[in-house]
């Protein structure tokens, strides 16, 4: 499914690039080129990212 329209960005490629370690909104804007055009993909790949992210307080407590 396409998540960024403006720059033809699918979710799948967004999760590639999340689990190669681009794991930030703005490191995937300079990756793919996401959310520069007119931003309605922004909420869409902030809830990847958040999804993909956990807290580091988080694997502490599993450690
Ligand atoms: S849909 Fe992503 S910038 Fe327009």
């Amino acid at each position: 499914m396409y998540i960024c329209i403006c720059k033809a960005v699918t979710d799948s490629q967004i999760q590639t690039a999340i689990n190669d370690g681009i794991n930030t909104r703005k490191a995937l804007h300079q990756c793919l080129g996401i959310g520069s055009d007119c931003g309605k993909c922004n909420r869409h790949v902030r809830e990847l990212v958040n999804k993909n992210n956990v807290p580091t307080g988080a694997i502490q407590a599993i450690i």
